[in-house]
């Protein structure tokens, strides 16, 4: 829509929330819900998108994308004083001026060009979509007139006690004819409950000028919800999780318990892969086909092949590739790289490690800093030795190689290809290629000691 510019309004600090980040940035799956908003809006192809900042404005900024336009709202006076200090930024050719809140994160595309249809179509100065709510506490409450057009809204906090009882609130999220929303904008006062300019108040002023103010009434009342405390936020957490499982299942996802299972809007995963209970995948993370997930696993940021099987087990920045067998009870930290066909057994961490193709670690080790190659085996109890106290070192070890039970390799080492280390030792320098390292103390037996103890 060329002549449709959007206003998105995320200057104020979100009192109610009790929080030091600014309400807007707070997630919702995996997404700052102003980036929910800014992506619902998206979809209508607006000529230019205006998100008015405030409160922490650089950390709002940082949040956004480059392509949003941003405009400060210094001090913030409330919504109406919000929308003021962006009209100046809105493109001459607009027609139309969308405006909605930063804390509505969802809200559907879909949703919104309904709106503009709807406005477009009854030819309104200005329409307001609206919702009946089983419990309106908190939100503006809309006021027909006679014919049914909409006359006034009235914010809960000055509502009386017969406009209390209207169920049928404002969304918060308005389409304007350019040329009224810029005729009313300055008519604002702020003579209310809060002292502040309420961009509400445009409709009384605009109604009483003769212009129709339209009213879009939206069946679906969770999809307007505001989010003004943190309660609030972990009841829309749980209607956007609900929704990403549900588009994942729709997409070929199998998913055992969608009760238990949390993914994020960010997230993409191929068909035929089954989600377990009690499974957390978070943040930007791609998940092949036919892999088997959880129960209780917790993945961020990762790209994940196919054919996987992982139980019970962390994995976070890393990258897994296909027919990997990891856990019960594997932790796989930031920086590592599990090329395929691999196994990471239980109790195994592995950090800023790679393991080729076909290497096995399958038992209590730690494999840090490591570069391992392929068809290795380290055997249990492996400890990669990093740190001296003050600098992590490498461990490298070679194609083929095998590492013997309760090794110590101390970095900077390097164990050659096809090498074997003995169980029990503390390797502390290079081993060359097919070469046997062992290092242990010689084993010494005293006859009969337990007896002349008188110990049995
Ligand atoms: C607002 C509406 C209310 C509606 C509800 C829907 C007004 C006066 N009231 O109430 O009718 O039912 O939303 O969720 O508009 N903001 C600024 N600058 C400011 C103040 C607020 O940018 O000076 C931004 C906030 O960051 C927020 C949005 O505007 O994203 C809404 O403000 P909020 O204080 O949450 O309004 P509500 O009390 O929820
Ligand atoms: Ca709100």
């Amino acid at each position: 829509m060329k002549d449709l510019s959007v206003i998105i309004l995320a200057a104020g600090k979100g009192v109610r929330m009790k929080s030091d980040l600014p309400k807007v940035v707070h997630r919702v799956c995996g997404r700052e819900m102003i980036n929910h908003v800014v992506e619902s809006v998206k979809a209508l192809e607006p000529s230019q998108v205006i998100v008015v900042v405030g409160y922490k404005s650089d950390v709002v900024k940082d949040a956004l994308d480059k392509d949003v336009i941003t405009v400060c709202q210094e001090p913030q006076l409330g919504t109406g004083h919000a929308v003021m200090q962006a009209l100046p930024h809105v493109s001459k050719d607009a027609k139309r001026v969308l405006v909605l809140y930063g804390d509505t994160p969802l809200v559907r595309g879909e949703t919104l060009k309904r709106l503009v249809d709807y406005h477009v179509g009854g030819g309104f100065g200005m329409t307001v979509l609206t919702v009946q709510m089983d419990n309106p506490e908190g939100y503006g409450r809309i006021i027909r007139g006679e014919g049914g057009s909409i006359t006034g809204i009235v914010e809960h906090r000055d509502a009386d006690s017969d406009q209390r009882k209207i169920r049928e609130i404002n969304s918060g999220i308005y389409c304007f004819d350019r040329e009224r929303l810029v005729q009313g904008i300055g008519s604002i006062k702020n003579d209310n409950a809060q002292g502040e300019y309420y961009l509400t108040d445009i409709v009384e002023f605009l109604s009483d000028r003769g212009i129709i103010i339209g009213g879009c009434v939206l069946d679906d009342e969770q999809e307007i919800m505001g989010v003004n405390t943190k309660h609030q936020l972990s009841m829309v957490q749980k209607i956007m999780n609900k929704r990403n499982l549900i588009r994942l299942m729709e997409e070929g996802v199998i998913i055992d318990d969608p009760d238990s299972t949390y993914i994020d809007s960010t997230v993409a995963i191929g068909i035929d892969t089954r989600i377990l209970p009690g499974t957390h995948i978070e943040g930007n993370t791609t998940i092949g086909q036919g892999n088997i997930i959880g129960p209780g696993v917790r993945i961020q940021n990762c790209t994940i092949g196919s054919g996987n099987e992982i139980e019970f087990s962390v994995v976070r920045d890393s990258d897994i590739g296909s027919l990997c067998k990891i856990g019960p009870y594997a932790h796989i930290r930031p920086g590592s790289s599990i090329k395929g066909g691999n196994r990471v057994g239980n109790f195994v961490e592995v950090k800023n490690s790679c393991l080729e193709e076909g290497s096995k670690v399958s038992h209590l080790s730690y494999i840090g800093d490591g570069d391992v190659g392929k068809g290795v085996n380290i055997g249990c109890g492996v400890v990669f030795v990093n740190y001296d106290g003050r600098k992590k070192h490498r461990t490298v070890v070679e194609d083929g190689a095998f590492i013997g039970c309760n090794v110590n390799l101390v970095a900077p080492v390097r164990v050659k290809k096809g090498a074997y280390i003995a169980a029990g030792s503390t390797i502390t320098k290079d081993v060359g290629e097919y070469s046997l390292a062992i290092e242990r103390g010689t084993q010494a037996e005293v006859k009969d000691w337990v007896k002349r103890k008188g110990l049995k």
